[in-house]
């Protein structure tokens, strides 16, 4: 890897769910992977390759947030499956462009795809992550051992919004 990445993973991005983490984590590295790709003009069936590997990396692990979210009771579970869906039929109907215009994969595409994965880690996600390590451990508990999945927050320096909420 060299040059500049479109995503620079930091623990920030954490939400303390130890297994949704490494995988975001395991996102970011394929959008970093596709933007190297595309910017070293590794070719369209390269980049092709890594955006599919991503789109199916993206299932999964969005499969793995909605059981977690079915399992404890999650509120706001469903508008937040409807973010998941949502982005999966853009990425989709983007791939059917692809094939059929032979387009190719431009920045803006990149830069949209590091937008919605920052935004929604940070919101969507660290607001199921709060609830998750709160009511949602208790509902969780006896199905799973919690030791498995969870990993504590690393503090923070500063107070972010969501501590400001809920007065942590
Ligand atoms: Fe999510």
């Amino acid at each position: 890897m060299s040059g500049k990445l479109l995503f620079q993973w930091t623990e920030e991005f954490n939400i303390g769910i130890d297994e949704i983490d490494e995988q975001h984590h395991g996102l970011v590295t394929l959008l970093n992977q596709l933007h190297e790709a595309i910017r070293e003009h590794h070719g369209s069936t390269a980049s092709r390759q890594i955006l599919d590997r991503l789109v199916e990396y993206t299932r999964t692990h969005f499969s793995l947030e909605e059981s977690l979210m079915r399992l404890t009771n999650y509120p706001g579970r469903d508008a937040h499956k409807q973010q998941h869906e949502d982005l999966i039929r853009q990425v989709q109907a983007l791939q059917t462009k692809l094939d059929e215009e032979w387009i190719a994969i431009s920045f803006e595409l990149l830069h949209f795809l590091k937008n919605w994965l920052m935004q929604h880690i940070n919101d969507s996600d660290r607001r199921f992550g709060i609830y998750f390590q709160t009511d949602g451990l208790q509902k969780y508990a006896g199905k799973v051992s919690p030791d498995e999945l969870i990993q504590p927050v690393p503090p923070k320096k500063k107070k972010r919004w969501w501590q400001r909420w809920f007065g942590w």
